[in-house]
């Protein structure tokens, strides 16, 4: 006879019977309906996923703190921005195209969320390992996701479906050429740096705005994978990343980064070179010099993966005072998309999940009532604005101090164009003024690899011109390469493949 074990409860608090024998009629009979313990261990088991986030499925995270170093009090009152402040944050590191059980060495963007758990509320910042982005109008994105996800028959990923939406949207082509360099390839998430991407607005003490580009950079230095080395390990160790991360910090190897910003005086928006707002172009360091503002490391694993980085809801739409959005399209856009795609994924109560919070002592007063799963309420408090019984209300009126100047007329239409404003410009200078021999070698070889994974015809010539574009040479050199592959030369007269 074994010992019996007494230790686990239902839901409710009351001893379970058994986890491991059901309730039968006889050794051999049927299971009986009251065995509400069987029952419910049945019953949620069937509910323990929720639905993986679309896009950014696979990823894993941890806390630690930021520590600000600097006075950048002259650009922003954002409270955690003030020199001295320690907050405490929390990063979720992803791969963007994969589900949750895709190999973290897929050559890919990788996502990169913060929350700071400031003391005037929860701040996120929602952005990539690279500065830019494949689109510019937030009407996209659902199309492009799907572009690179998987075809409706066959339930595949596909190549000619991937370069086929690349190819007819140019702007693309900066964060393509990213993605086609090392960027592709971290060796893990603690050598890689991350970006905002978007331009954010902050504002001082006094009211001035001004235009800022977040930078965070890898004080491990950055490092990457080859083709093969990412290949064989997406067989060996689909999780190689989350584990990295999970082992380093539990080992006390706490992986740290530089917070800096570029920051662009209000007025000069309107001439500079370049569109500030468009999200597939960079500031010219030499323009905008990076600004430090501090330093934040990560020092705790989570304790629960499920609760604490499943859980976890980012919005770029997140803001505290001092800090703003920006006309940048796809920013706005986003600022709807993340807390309605948490409603979907976690229940409409996401925010009151310990991981998503706010903490030190930050209260709140959110006039947002009942739905699923409600833990904190406001007792008996008014329920609706204005009210007479003290319960306090917001009430700003006039110009909003995050706000900015617009046209006017509602239209459909692109960005207006700066002087330099085009597609393939700053992939170009990338190619030839950033990367060296080697780079632009291995970008030869990755991305004809990836033209001969599958895509043909209009596309593949498409291809062949969207590289010439970003440099004639470099065209020319995959197309050599893939012809070498094998695919023939056009014959003239000849349609489609
Ligand atoms: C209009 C454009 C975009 C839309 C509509 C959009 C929408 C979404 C949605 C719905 C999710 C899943 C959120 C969740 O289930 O919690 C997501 C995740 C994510 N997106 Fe976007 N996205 C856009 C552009 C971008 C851009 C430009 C970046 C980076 C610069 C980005 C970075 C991320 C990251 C890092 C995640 C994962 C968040 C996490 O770790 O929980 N997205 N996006």
């Amino acid at each position: 006879m074994t010992t019996p074990h007494t230790g686990s409860t239902m839901g409710t608090g009351a001893p379970a019977a058994s986890d491991r024998n059901s309730l039968t009629v006889g050794s051999n009979g049927p299971i009986v309906l009251h065995d509400v313990h069987f029952l419910e261990q049945m019953a949620h088991f069937n509910r323990e996923r929720v639905p993986e986030r679309s896009p950014h499925a696979k990823g894993s995270g941890a806390f630690g703190v930021l520590k600000v170093t600097e006075d950048v009090s002259q650009f922003t009152k954002a409270a955690l921005f003030q020199k001295g402040t320690e907050t405490d944050l929390l990063i979720r590191f992803s791969t963007v195209a994969g589900e949750q059980g895709s190999p973290d060495t897929w050559r890919d963007v990788r996502g990169y969320s913060m929350k700071f758990y400031t003391s005037e509320g929860n701040y996120d910042l929602v952005g990539n390992n690279t500065p830019i982005f494949f689109v510019r109008d937030p009407m996209k994105f659902p199309h492009f996701i799907r572009s690179q996800k998987r075809l409706p028959d066959s339930g595949l990923r596909s190549a000619q479906m991937q370069w086929d939406f690349w190819t007819l949207n140019p702007e693309s082509a900066h964060q393509v050429t990213y993605l086609m360099g090392q960027r592709g390839l971290p060796r893990t998430w603690r050598h890689m740096n991350g970006y905002g991407s978007h331009t954010f607005m902050w504002v001082n003490a006094g009211g001035e705005k001004f235009w800022v580009k977040y930078h965070f950079h890898t004080e491990q230095g950055m490092e990457f994978l080859s083709n093969a080395d990412a290949a064989a390990m997406a067989g060996d160790d689909a999780d190689f990343h989350r584990r990295d991360l999970f082992d380093a910090i539990a080992r006390g190897e706490h992986p740290s980064w530089r917070l800096s910003v570029q920051v662009m005086p209000y007025a000069e928006a309107a001439d500079y070179r370049f569109n500030p707002f468009d999200l597939t172009k960079t500031w010219s360091h030499a323009d905008y010099p990076l600004i430090p503002v501090g330093t934040y490391t990560l020092n705790r694993n989570p304790e629960n993966f499920f609760a604490e980085i499943e859980q976890a809801a980012f919005s770029p739409g997140n803001t505290v005072p001092g800090i703003g959005l920006s006309p940048d399209k796809m920013l706005l856009g986003r600022a709807f998309a993340y807390n309605d795609a948490q409603r979907n994924r976690i229940g409409t109560n996401f925010h009151q999940l310990p991981v998503n919070q706010p903490r030190d002592g930050v209260e709140v007063n959110s006039y947002m009532f009942d739905g699923h799963m409600t833990y904190h309420h406001a007792g008996n408090a008014a329920v609706y604005a204005p009210n007479s019984t003290g319960r306090p209300w917001a009430d700003v009126t006039g110009p909003a101090e995050d706000g900015w100047e617009t046209d006017g007329e509602l239209l459909r239409a692109a960005y207006s164009l700066h002087s330099e404003d085009d597609d393939f410009g700053q992939p170009g200078t990338m190619v030839r003024d950033v990367w060296n021999d080697a780079q632009r070698s291995e970008a030869v070889e990755t991305i004809s690899g990836a033209l001969l994974g599958g895509v043909s015809g209009e596309v593949l010539d498409r291809a062949f011109q969207y590289w010439r574009n970003v440099d004639a040479d470099l065209g020319a050199r995959i197309e050599k390469a893939v012809r070498a592959g094998g695919v023939p030369e056009p014959v003239d007269g000849m349609g489609d493949a």
